[in-house]
């Protein structure tokens, strides 16, 4: 019985009923980041993609919990409160979501 349980659960998850992937791009366009944050150069302001992957080189990890509200901004602190709103969107996403657009933004590392 329990196997049959199992069973049902997997290929539930593998028809796509868990979303075990997501475009980190789709998602950071959909959630309007790159209204503030560009493909490229620099801003004292909003800082752009290529930006925010040289400041968490080598942290992507950091990445993540700034994403999920666990952390403290580094980059420009005192504009801060201009990102706030927004981290209550990728707080909301799903860890996969989640990840997916952090590994995103760090495609844009030199
Ligand atoms: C209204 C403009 C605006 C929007 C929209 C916006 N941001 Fe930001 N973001 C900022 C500003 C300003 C900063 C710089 C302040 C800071 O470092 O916290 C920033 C900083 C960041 C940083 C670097 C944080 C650090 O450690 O300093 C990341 C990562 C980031 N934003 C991701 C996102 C994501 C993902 C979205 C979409 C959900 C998003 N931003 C939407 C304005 C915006």
């Amino acid at each position: 019985m329990r196997k049959i349980a199992m069973l049902v659960i997997l290929g539930w998850m593998m028809t796509g009923g868990l979303a075990l992937s997501a475009d980190g791009e789709t998602l950071f366009q959909e959630e309007g980041c790159m209204r503030c944050h560009k493909a490229e150069g620099k801003s004292r302001i909003y800082p752009s993609l290529p930006e925010i992957a040289a400041a968490y080189d080598g942290k992507s990890e950091q990445l993540l919990q700034y994403l999920n509200g666990e952390t403290e901004a580094i980059m420009r602190p005192d504009t801060a409160k201009l990102m706030k709103p927004h981290l209550e969107k990728t707080k909301r996403l799903n860890v996969v979501e989640r990840k997916a657009m952090a590994d995103y933004m760090m495609t844009y590392a030199e």
